[in-house]
């Protein structure tokens, strides 16, 4: 490395001061001296403008010159055992088998290939090239020259897909370094590199360049498929306005004083306005953006896969939606294989085996192939069949069964009971010790560990459990203290006796479809909440029972289930009070959206252009609004909500009326709405639409737990890109130019 260039590097990676934790092994920072003696040496402080005295070109000016003269690498649908070839890929580390024998791999595109260098005679081509090949260092990229040769290993490690098979050898006859890989990245083992090295967690964790390789597959198996269904697929502009839609946005300053695009939270009012303009069938791969509270599945920039369809009911949508996903659930099944690793199914590429019978030709050298299917001999394990129609349940009936409008349908009686109503039995003395609530509804949930638990056992892991709650995000309603029970023949009234016997007797002898007859070492959870229609996503004792459920396969408690459970969730409450406070997720989470910004206390639970369900909601419009439900659905999959859609309102009085006289926005607040009401009076036909959160939908198929996972460039917690360093401050100049931060007079 030359001598001034150097600090010059090493100052720019001092530049960003915001890294996050290093949450495992962390590379070591970089000591100055340990990167070359002459880094000490002070910058040339001219070498900025004037480019005759910049830095004295090193041998890296050579490297990068000799990279223009490299012969390309031979396709690999050329490669034949005995063939000289050229290759270019990262070299990985080097095994040395004595003096003169050394095997190295090669990460090519398409293949792990294992170099073999050996020589016999002194100052032969085989000795300087392995001389050569032992002065690159390990994870250099390289162009290497050499004989394809058969690897007697293939077939066998072939067969677990997640080998980095070594299908090829190549006997080597030169190599050159492109870039040499630098000494002070320290590469140890499972690793994980802090955002702000997102190259090398992109460079050195093939489960992650996986996942986004089933991202990849995934988005074009849609694309391909909704375009083969005569869905259009439309671009959008991401220099909107700002609308008061329902979530907060993020404004783009312009050099027009006091103006402002906004980027758009989802591609909705562009795509109604599509169906106005007769297109019929819309989709896109969709940017979002929302200024929003930062979770572990939320990003403040996101990918929707948006669709919309005239003519249409939302049953309609529901259906194609459906079939879809059948498509997903399928490529995913054929393309990928699940790999356990620490409890997480990764899917990990198939690789076909090597033919026995071709062995000469491309394909029988295990070139990865992402398209034949028919002739991929899978190694076992495969993803488990999804059903084609799912269940449908009514808000109303998810938040009673489950306590959540995002159920988990993992979660089976076997192991947890569905919510239960037990109020009709307890006695007063009992519900007045667990709430201050007048009338309440009280409602269980049980849990039943794995076989043999003991009850001792059970209530060690539940103490735990509600011990650690403060320190959670799980917030309980102030006014009603859950009361924990556990089964145990060897206490009075089998640990009941809290409830008296006559209670205590029906509780343990109640069975249902969804609650099995109580048994040794069953934990039961008994909650109050308030006798008033459900708000929000969840309720106090749904999210207990998920975080239960949840820390109990932690645990090892209650097994993990590898399938994917889809199911709809529907006729949500077209409105949603403001004063709730209760508007929070299945985990507890709290969102503070500012919604329309109208003056009637409440507003749309989806977004203000969402149908009522039926001809009686339109007409609650008039009358009792808050009790109008809306034709909107989310398809949530294992807990997660993977989409969200409804049917609109095509018909502009009707959509101003909601907009003024429900919802008492103000003129201003539907004057910005303009563009749209025009759009619909135009004759606009009946739609009705879905969007795919497409980050969310992967974490499902990846069975990973944040949609940073699943996204090459995520934002941290705090909405930055460390390795970026955005976002950047402005500068004086900026600030000017865009008006910022000034105020009228200047
Ligand atoms: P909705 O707001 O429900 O509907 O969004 C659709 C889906 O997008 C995903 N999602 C997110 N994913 C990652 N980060 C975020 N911050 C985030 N916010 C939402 C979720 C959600 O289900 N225009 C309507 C769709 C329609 O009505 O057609 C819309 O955007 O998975």
């Amino acid at each position: 490395m030359s001598a001034q260039s150097v600090p010059r590097l090493q100052q720019h990676r001092n530049l960003h001061s915001n890294d996050e934790p290093i949450t495992a092994a962390e590379p070591p920072a970089v000591e100055p001296s340990a990167v070359e003696p002459s880094a000490v040496e002070p910058p040339a402080a001219e070498s900025q403008h004037d480019a005759a005295s910049g830095p004295i070109p090193g041998p890296k000016w050579d490297t990068f010159k000799e990279a223009y003269d490299l012969p390309p690498a031979t396709p690999s649908s050329q490669y034949e055992f005995g063939k000289d070839v050229v290759i270019h890929g990262f070299l990985g580390k080097r095994r040395d088998k004595g003096f003169s024998l050394s095997f190295c791999d090669v990460q090519t595109p398409s293949h792990t290939i294992q170099i073999v260098s050996t020589w016999q005679e002194e100052g032969s081509p085989e000795q300087i090239a392995h001389e050569s090949l032992k002065a690159v260092p390990s994870y250099s990229p390289v162009w290497v020259q050499g004989t394809l040769e058969k690897n007697e290993r293939s077939v066998s490690e072939l067969a677990h897909p997640a080998a980095s098979s070594k299908s090829l050898d190549l006997r080597l006859r030169s190599i050159r370094c492109l870039n040499p890989f630098p000494k002070d990245i320290i590469v140890s083992k499972d690793a994980v590199w802090p955002l702000k090295q997102r190259h090398l967690q992109l460079r050195f964790d093939p489960v992650l360049r996986q996942r986004l390789r089933v991202r990849n597959r995934i988005m074009g198996a849609m694309r391909h498929l909704l375009q083969g269904w005569k869905f259009q697929e439309v671009e959008t502009p991401l220099l909107f306005k700002s609308t008061p839609e329902g979530a907060r946005e993020f404004l783009v300053p312009t050099r027009r004083r006091g103006f402002a695009y906004a980027l758009p939270q989802s591609p909705q009012q562009y795509k109604q306005i599509l169906m106005a303009g007769g297109l019929p069938n819309y989709f896109q791969f969709a940017k979002c953006f929302r200024d929003e509270d930062h979770r572990a599945d939320r990003q403040p920039e996101f990918t929707q896969l948006d669709l919309e369809m005239s003519f249409a009911t939302g049953a309609g949508v529901r259906d194609l939606v459906q079939r879809l996903m059948g498509k997903v659930f399928n490529a995913l099944r054929a393309e990928f294989a699940p790999v356990e690793i620490n409890g997480i199914h990764h899917p990990v590429f198939k690789r076909r085996e090597v033919s026995k019978s071709h062995e000469s030709n491309s394909e029988a050298l295990g070139e990865e192939s992402a398209t034949e299917e028919s002739r991929a001999q899978t190694s076992p394990p495969s993803y488990p069949r999804v059903p084609s129609v799912y269940p449908e349940f009514s808000y109303d009936a998810a938040m009673t069964a489950f306590g959540t409008d995002k159920p988990d349908l993992r979660i089976t009686s076997r192991n947890v009971s569905n919510i239960t109503r037990i109020d009709s039995f307890l006695p007063r003395s009992f519900i007045q010790m667990i709430t201050d609530l007048e009338e309440p509804i009280v409602e269980a949930v049980k849990f039943r560990l794995r076989n043999g638990t003991s009850p001792s056992h059970s209530a060690r892991f539940i103490r735990e459990f509600m011990d650690a709650l403060p320190n959670t995000p799980l917030k309980l309603t102030p006014g009603s203290t859950p009361g924990v029970f556990v089964i145990d023949p060897s206490k009075p009234v089998q640990g009941l006796s809290a409830l008296g016997h006559e209670a205590a007797g029906r509780l343990a002898e109640m069975s249902t479809r969804y609650w099995q007859q109580c048994a040794k070492g069953d934990i039961i959870i008994i909650h109050a909440r308030k006798n008033e229609p459900f708000r929000g996503g969840s309720t106090d004792l749904g999210r207990l029972r998920t975080a239960i459920h949840t820390s109990a396969v932690e645990k090892g408690l209650i097994p993990k289930r590898h399938v994917f459970k889809p199911v709809w969730i529907r006729d949500f409450p077209l409105f949603t009070p403001e004063d709730n406070n209760d508007k929070n997720d299945s985990k507890g989470n709290v969102w503070d959206d500012p919604g329309q910004g109208g003056a009637a206390g409440f507003s749309s639970t989806h977004h203000p252009f969402t149908a009522p369900l039926g001809p009686e909601d339109l007409d609650l419009l008039q009358t009792d609004p808050l009790r109008a439900k809306a034709d909107h659905y989310d398809l949530v999959i294992n807990g997660v909500e993977v989409g969200g859609g409804s049917r609109r309102i095509h018909v502009a009085e009707v959509q101003e009326y909601v907009l003024r006289d429900v919802l008492h926005m103000s003129d201003a607040g539907v004057a910005q709405f303009a563009h749209l009401l025009e759009a619909l009076r135009a004759g606009c036909p009946p739609h009705a639409g879905f969007a795919f959160g497409f980050d969310r939908l992967l974490t499902v198929l990846c069975d990973v737990p944040s949609v940073k996972d699943v996204i090459a460039f995520p934002k941290n917690n705090k909405g930055e890109d460390p390795l970026v360093g955005s976002p950047n401050k402005t500068t004086p100049e900026q600030q000017k130019t865009y008006h910022l931060f000034l105020t009228e007079k200047e």
